[in-house]
């Protein structure tokens, strides 16, 4: 089976999943990046050219295309579990983990790392409105790890811990 990273953008899915990966022996997959390779853009001008539906859609068909592999840590996309049906094709493929991290160390993250629905400027206040509307979706992953205070390292031995 895979092991899912979900969480808010900014969260660490990328950085804790490589290492994740590294500590179990497994392949790293970071579904932004299979969608940059797959449309041959970047996912800001994805959204710029064609809009946020259409990179809903191209991330669903993306996720779809991830059943029947095996043996990987994935990395989704902070926005992809927010679609209908997207949690549980993705539970059905792994055990899907919601790293858990605090605002200030996402918003921390997120500095000088573009984010399409973040734009140039962090809105602290827009950044908790949105997270508050998913919490309730990350939620529903098998695994949740706080991160509160966790290095990388730690937070790879929580999740390998908590997958134990
Ligand atoms: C998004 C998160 C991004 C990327 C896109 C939309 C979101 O991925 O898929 O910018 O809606 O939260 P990361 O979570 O890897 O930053």
């Amino acid at each position: 089976m895979n092991i899912i990273l979900i969480g808010f953008m900014g969260s660490g899915k990328t950085t804790i999943g490589k290492e994740l990966a590294k500590a179990k022996n497994m392949e790293f997959i970071d579904t932004d990046d299979l969608i940059e390779s797959r449309q041959g853009i970047s996912i800001k001008e994805i959204f710029a050219v064609h809009g946020e539906p259409r990179f809903r859609e191209i991330e669903a068909e993306v996720l779809n295309s991830l059943a029947g592999i095996d043996g990987h840590v994935i990395s989704v996309g902070g926005g992809a579990v927010m679609r209908t049906g997207n949690m549980s094709s993705l539970k059905r493929i792994g055990t899907v983990v919601f790293l858990d991290a605090p605002l200030k160390k996402i918003i921390s993250n997120l500095k000088g790392n573009f984010r399409p629905l973040v734009g140039n400027t962090i809105d602290e206040d827009n950044l908790k409105r949105l997270l508050d509307t998913r919490y309730p979706t990350y939620s529903q992953a098998d695994i949740i790890v706080h991160t509160d205070n966790l290095d990388i390292k730690q937070t790879v031995e929580a999740i390998l811990h908590s997958l134990n």
